[in-house]
């Protein structure tokens, strides 16, 4: 088994390049023909890992939605939704959150040391919870999920989280849909935060494909050797 998962990161971002705009409410960046694409790059996954702000403010399910790629999993004698990975400092998270209620998959919590036991208390009923060090090192984690049977891990955000997974170069496939409207407002979340890319202007990343879907497009960059052309192409 390879020491890491194959890591496909996935995410929609306004023209602007933001994750989400400034108020509670959820910003919807994409349109039901690309909301049915990611659920297919879900439903090929072992796991979904978002961070614990996206937990809190979006408070997302992480499951499949399609009946048939349900049954397609439970066919390969999976459970009808991948696991659910979280990774968090404080550790402040609500336990009757939907990462932890939906779904019959395995949810994991990769919690800073420092937090883990109080973390364990409040959540270790409804979540695995891993001591994960401090800090929390990306590429431990990845290895800590190979060595749990996780072989594709499909990564949904945020940007804080985006930016380690691009940073330490754990990234194999980059899948980017731009909505057609701009966010204007510097104080929302981008895709990124600063840091030292491995690709810029004297290594570019490899742009895999351009799709159209309806009004937003989706951008797939190959982000290592293991780019896997067939798989994240539903
Ligand atoms: N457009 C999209 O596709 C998309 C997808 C997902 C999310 N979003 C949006 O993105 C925003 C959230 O993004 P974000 O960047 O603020 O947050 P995020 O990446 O979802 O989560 C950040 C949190 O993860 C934990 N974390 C990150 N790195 C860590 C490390 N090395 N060690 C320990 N814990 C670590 C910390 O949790 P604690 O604070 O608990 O310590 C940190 O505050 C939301 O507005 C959401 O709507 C958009």
């Amino acid at each position: 088994m390879a020491d890491r998962p194959y890591i496909l990161l996935s995410c929609g971002m306004s023209i602007d390049g933001y994750l989400s705009g400034v108020t509670d409410q959820r910003l919807l960046l994409s349109n039901d023909a690309d909301f049915d694409r990611v659920d297919g790059v879900r439903a090929a996954s072992d796991a979904i890992l978002v961070g614990a702000m996206t937990v809190r403010r979006d408070n997302p399910r992480l499951l499949v939605r399609s009946a048939t790629r349900q049954d397609e999993r439970r066919s390969r004698g999976e459970l009808p939704s991948p696991v659910k990975v979280t990774v968090t400092r404080g550790g402040q998270l609500d336990p009757c959150a939907q990462f932890f209620l939906a779904g019959d998959a395995e949810k994991i919590v990769y919690c800073a040391s420092p937090a883990a036991a109080d973390a364990d208390a409040r959540f270790g009923r409804v979540a695995t919870v891993v001591d994960a060090g401090d800090p929390v090192d990306f590429a431990w984690l990845a290895e800590d999920l190979a060595g749990r049977g996780i072989e594709r891990l499909m990564v949904e955000g945020g940007g804080t989280v985006h930016t380690q997974f691009l940073t330490a170069g754990l990234a194999d496939e980059l899948h980017l849909v731009v909505a057609p409207f701009f966010v204007g407002d510097s104080r929302a979340r981008r895709f990124v935060s600063d840091g030292a890319f491995p690709w810029n202007a004297d290594h570019r990343a490899t742009l895999a494909e351009v799709r159209q879907i309806g009004d937003v497009v989706l951008l797939r960059y190959a982000l290592s050797d293991r780019f896997d052309n067939g798989a994240g192409a539903e």
